[in-house]
């Protein structure tokens, strides 16, 4: 048995995310390391498969990190070697039971000092919700030493279609047997195993310089710059429409116009940005792209 302690710790609502964390630690496990596994729950959790309506009506809370409380869970230890956190992005921001457990007083505590592994499971707008990770972990005091993300690698309309087809139909299947399958792929989730790998060599040495280029190198960290394009222009007029809508005498009204401005947004909005992006502004800007990519993907 080596001696080290490690968490691995999540919410995960169809399981995804769990597999992925799984497959990660396996590795550590191997090597006789014992990772203490728990997944929280809110108190009030989300019931899955979703309703449209529910769906969005999480957004302004999400976006605004309001957090909920969870349901007790115990830890075996009051100090760790090493904590891996998973996350995922909802409405480009942390995921509430995420947000609320980075938020909870005890957990705060253990996080102090830790070094801390963030790893997500999205569909592929994980950005702007990291960056609100990382905030959280900082508020906290934790040692942010690795980061791993993972995606649907399908194009961004694609994903859109078959997300919702999971997320409102419950199983993770081709919609109408032709589109590809939704979230990430098998092969990347049992791909996390080789990360675990380079994970455990860091923790073995208590050395955690390098991990994140280690770990970059491997793939570990889904990028796209389109993408982040657009989640740079889209964070601000999430935070207005979450605004809107708390505001609003109508909440399900609004709800659904916010919905259709996502569908604008996506088919119409988006591929006019990118293409603005790439006649007048990728061209002239390199050193802005790179400072973008840093307080996307940078970890402190
Ligand atoms: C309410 C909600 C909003 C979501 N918003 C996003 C998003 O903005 N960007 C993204 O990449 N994925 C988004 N997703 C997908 C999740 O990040 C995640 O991949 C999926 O819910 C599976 O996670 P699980 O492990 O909890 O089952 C959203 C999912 C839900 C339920």
């Amino acid at each position: 048995m080596v001696n080290k302690k490690v968490l691995a710790i999540c919410f995960t609502q169809t399981g995804q995310l769990g597999e992925i964390i799984d497959n990660f630690t396996r590795p550590l496990t191997a090597a006789g390391i014992s990772v203490e596994n728990i997944r929280i729950k809110p108190v009030k959790d989300y019931p899955f498969p979703w309703t449209g309506e529910r769906f969005y009506d999480v957004m302004p809370d999400a976006v605004l990190g309001v957090p909920v409380p969870l349901a007790p869970f115990l830890l075996k230890e009051t100090a760790y070697d090493l904590i891996i956190l998973g996350y995922q992005s909802w409405f480009l921001s942390p995921s509430i039971p995420a947000n609320s457990l980075l938020q909870d007083p005890s957990f705060k505590t253990v996080l102090k000092g830790t070094p801390v592994v963030t790893i997500t499971g999205a569909r592929n707008m994980w950005l702007n919700a990291f960056v609100g990770i990382k905030k959280l972990l900082r508020d906290s005091g934790a040692d942010h030493v690795g980061n791993i993300a993972l995606v649907d690698r399908h194009w961004n309309p694609v994903s859109y279609f078959t997300i919702f087809h999971w997320m409102l139909g419950g199983k993770k299947t081709k919609l109408l047997n032709i589109f590809p399958l939704p979230g990430v792929s098998d092969a990347d989730i049992a791909g996390t195993n080789k990360f675990g790998e380079t994970l455990l060599t860091h923790l073995l040495n208590g050395e955690w310089n390098g991990l994140q280029d280690a770990l970059e190198k491997q793939n570990a960290v889904a990028y796209n710059y389109h993408l982040m394009i657009l989640e740079a222009k889209a964070g601000s007029k999430y935070i207005a429409w979450a605004n809107k809508v708390n505001r609003s005498k109508n909440r399900a009204g609004s709800l659904v116009v916010f919905k259709y401005f996502l569908h604008i947004a996506l088919f119409i909005g988006a591929p006019v940005i990118l293409i603005v992006d790439a006649i007048f502004i990728k061209p002239f800007s390199s050193k802005k792209i790179k400072e973008l990519k840093q307080y996307y993907l940078g970890l402190k």
